[in-house]
């Protein structure tokens, strides 16, 4: 079985791939464009396996989408390629429009075509299994859960940009029978995260010993998986997932951001002390991103009753460990955090 799996360079989609090098024996071809989230270092010990293929393209390329069809002949299509950070679709959510919906529809349409040439059995196998975020269902107040009948209430350029993904999923599993699956995950953590986002920011502030901004006063919560527990869920969707259906995934551990910092600074004082002070002496609170979601919080009864699937790492542990990696690489860290400071900067928004 050949796999294409799409922005399989960023984050999410390097944990993906490295599990899928680990435990199957399936060829995999990644189609990434390399933004500035990607990560060429998480997969460069595939380079010479003859199951791995990269390849270096837009998923808006029609052309470029017909001949990896034509080629590789895939069997099922893992969807990931995404612009991801919600600060960045405030800025501006036209990059957003045109990869998260235009580039959705353009692979669905050529996935498509490709499908409908296929013989039956073959056709009754494939499978296009797009990558969403819980965030589509809007914002929770203090109580209760995203289940996968929650109407979609975007309220960020972002989720707005995935749900209308979804949406065109959905689309075309019910006007043209193209067997789709879709998963929406909670907040992923782990290695190898662009330093834009809270948890690899807040690490990488303290290294640096500048303030650690966090938005308003950190309150809003967010329910936290780590990547791997994501991975396995997303291989057991495509492998037993029911087409046409929609799975949630959550970690279980829901965290106050100001206490997720907290953690962090917390960890970083044993593992690496500051040479004068605590960590926490550097959080420093800024003004609130603007329609900022207060709660998100996933029920995965779903997938856990109809595939087994559970989240197993704990999050102090799986934090612990996250905060380990970034230590190791601290160089990756700091190059990563040029880019960020070449463009964009969570601290323009106080
Ligand atoms: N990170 C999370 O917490 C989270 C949670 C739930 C769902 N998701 C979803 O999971 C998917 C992956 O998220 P991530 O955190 O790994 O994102 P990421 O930003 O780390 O990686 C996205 C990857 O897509 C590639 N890409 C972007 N535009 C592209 C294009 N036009 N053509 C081809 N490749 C392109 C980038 O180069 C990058 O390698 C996304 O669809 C995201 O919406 C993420």
């Amino acid at each position: 079985m050949t796999i294409l799996i799409t922005g399989g360079s960023g984050f999410i989609g390097s944990a993906l791939i490295n599990h899928l090098m680990h435990t199957t024996k399936e060829t995999i071809v990644n189609l990434d464009a390399l933004t500035y989230a990607a990560n060429q270092q998480a997969l460069k010990h595939h380079e010479s396996s003859s199951r791995y293929h990269f390849i270096k393209g837009d998923i808006q390329d029609k052309n470029l989408l017909r001949n990896i069809f034509t080629q590789f002949k895939p069997s099922a299509i893992m969807h990931l390629a995404a612009e991801s950070h919600v600060d960045r679709s405030i800025e501006s959510a036209i990059p957003f429009l045109q990869t998260n919906v235009v580039g959705t529809v353009m692979l669905l349409t050529v996935a498509l075509n490709y499908w409908g040439k296929l013989n039956a059995l073959e056709k009754e196998s494939f499978r296009f299994h797009h990558v969403s975020t819980d965030e589509v269902y809007g914002t929770l107040g203090e109580e209760g859960l995203f289940s996968e009948e929650t109407p979609y209430d975007p309220r960020s350029p972002y989720s707005a940009s995935k749900a209308a993904s979804d949406h065109f999923v959905n689309a075309f599993y019910h006007t043209y029978g193209l067997p789709i699956l879709i998963t929406n995950c909670s907040n992923n953590y782990g290695p190898n995260q662009f330093p834009e986002k809270l948890i690899p920011l807040t690490i990488l502030k303290c290294l640096k010993n500048e303030s650690i901004p966090v938005y308003g006063k950190g309150e809003n919560i967010r329910d936290w998986l780590h990547v791997e527990d994501h991975v396995k869920g997303l291989t057991s969707v495509l492998k037993s997932g029911q087409v046409g259906e929609k799975y949630n995934i959550g970690g279980d551990s829901q965290r106050r951001n100001i206490d997720v910092v907290k953690l962090i600074c917390k960890l970083m004082n044993d593992k690496c002390p500051r040479n004068a002070g605590n960590y926490e002496d550097l959080i420093q609170f800024v003004k609130d991103r603007p329609g900022h979601d207060a709660r998100y919080a996933v029920d995965h009864q779903k997938i856990t009753s109809e595939l087994k699937w559970n989240p197993h790492i704990i999050f102090d542990d799986g934090i612990s460990k996250t905060i380990d990696w970034y230590l190791e690489n601290k160089e990756w860290l700091f190059s990563n955090s040029k880019a960020l400071s070449d463009g964009y900067q969570v601290e323009t928004k106080k």
